[in-house]
């Protein structure tokens, strides 16, 4: 038994999710992670971040596409703002604060693994925290109506939780600098000519795109999918002789497996 299926036999307790707030489908191939707070737009909390990390560890291996959608109005409003008057956060413990927010990045990172392919389906708004959920996913289909915004510096701190990255490799430098440093909302139809969305749809036909979307992964192999995507990932930390080397690597092991051995 691989890590994944020995995870796979201890999966998330319903009353575990329900109380972080969130909802795990599993569909064969598909798995649908909701967040679900609507009355709080989807506020997230630490039990909310903690929890995303568990269902990536117990994730079946059979899973090949992962969508993260929000329940009600919108995607998510970002970190439940309750939590800086509750406390609850880091120590003053430099180790211990690292680990505190390691564990948090923890939700969010486990959604770029080659092994499968996560879409954000985003409506209404994605800010801060939700906003990076959204950056953490490999691909984003953006409702019209919807924008992101970078809350985090306008509150005294940086957005952490892994979307300074992806969102730097997207737009780069200096528009990065101009969303996170300005908060502003940035509209849908703006996030979509900057990148920040593969696909932008109607708000009414958000679902119906996203299963589409799901459906047309789903059509191409499966192990070669996964090959594919390690490759295009290693691909900006390469050279071009590098990459021709893994390129040969990956080709040559998806030619024996597909003679049988
Ligand atoms: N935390 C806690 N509760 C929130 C919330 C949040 N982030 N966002 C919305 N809610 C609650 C509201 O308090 C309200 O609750 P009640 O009904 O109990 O009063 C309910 O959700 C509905 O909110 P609104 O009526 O404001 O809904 P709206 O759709 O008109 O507006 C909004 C939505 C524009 C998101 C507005 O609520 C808002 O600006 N929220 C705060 C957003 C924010 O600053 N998030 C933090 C970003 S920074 C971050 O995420 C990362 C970090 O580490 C700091």
């Amino acid at each position: 038994m691989d890590v994944r299926e020995q995870a796979a036999a201890a999966p998330v307790p319903a009353e575990d999710l329900a109380e972080a707030g969130l909802r795990l489908e599993i569909d064969g191939p598909v798995a649908t992670i909701t967040l679900d707070r609507p009355d709080k737009r989807n506020a997230m909390t630490f039990a909310m971040w903690r929890t995303l990390a568990r269902i990536g560890d117990a994730l079946p291996g059979s899973v090949r596409v992962v969508v993260v959608r929000g329940a009600g109005k919108a995607f998510s409003a970002g970190i439940d703002l309750s939590m800086f008057s509750e406390g609850g956060g880091p120590t003053a413990d430099p180790q211990e604060g690292d680990r505190f927010i390691a564990e948090l990045q923890a939700g969010y990172t486990w959604l770029r693994r080659p092994e499968i392919v996560s879409i954000a389906a985003v409506h209404g708004y994605a800010i801060g925290a939700g906003f990076q959920l959204a950056l953490a996913c490999d691909l984003r289909v953006l409702a019209d109506d919807a924008w992101y915004c970078m809350k985090e510096p306008a509150l005294g701190l940086v957005p952490d939780l892994t979307g300074t990255k992806p969102l730097v490799d997207i737009v780069g430098v200096n528009r990065a600098i101009d969303i996170c440093l300005t908060a502003r909302r940035v509209a849908a139809p703006e996030a979509a000519a900057l990148g920040l969305a593969e696909r932008l749809v109607p708000a009414a036909g958000l679902d119906d795109a996203v299963a589409d979307l799901v459906a047309a992964l789903l059509q191409v192999d499966a192990d070669a999918a996964v090959a594919t995507q390690r490759l295009l990932r290693e691909a900006p930390g390469n050279t071009l002789e590098q990459q021709c080397a893994a390129e040969r690597r990956e080709q040559l092991a998806r030619l024996r497996a597909l003679r049988g051995g």
